[in-house]
């Protein structure tokens, strides 16, 4: 990735529990945000084939089922593993800091 992040606060990180799930707006984009087994991961929610939203898709392990038309992608890395989709998607850094959950979040700035 060529920007810049910075870490936003995305909630308290005991609200995610294992197995959950949530989705944020930031800007104009929503994110689906995930706790696998006490690791995290976030996708852009908006799939690469026809704009489906992902967050409500099967997961199995990290991969996640698109429920319009079954193309899956890697929750950790945003990759397309299935068609109909060919094209990844974005996924974002998250940890936890005291607390709380951290999303990394790309800048515009062009340094
Ligand atoms: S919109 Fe996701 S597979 Fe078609």
């Amino acid at each position: 990735m060529s920007s810049a992040e910075a870490w936003v606060e995305i909630g308290a990180a005991d609200e995610l529990a294992a197995g959950e799930r949530m989705v944020l707006q930031i800007d104009d984009k929503f994110v689906a945000v995930f706790n696998v087994d006490g690791d995290y991961f976030a996708i852009e929610d908006r799939c690469s084939h026809d704009d489906g939203e992902l967050a409500d898709g099967a997961l199995n392990g990290c991969e996640i089922e698109c429920s319009r038309h079954g193309a899956k992608f890697d929750i950790r890395t945003g990759k397309a593993l299935s068609s109909p989709a060919i094209v990844d998607i974005e996924s974002y850094g998250v940890k936890v800091e005291a607390d709380s959950l951290l999303l990394a979040w790309p800048t515009d700035e062009t340094n």
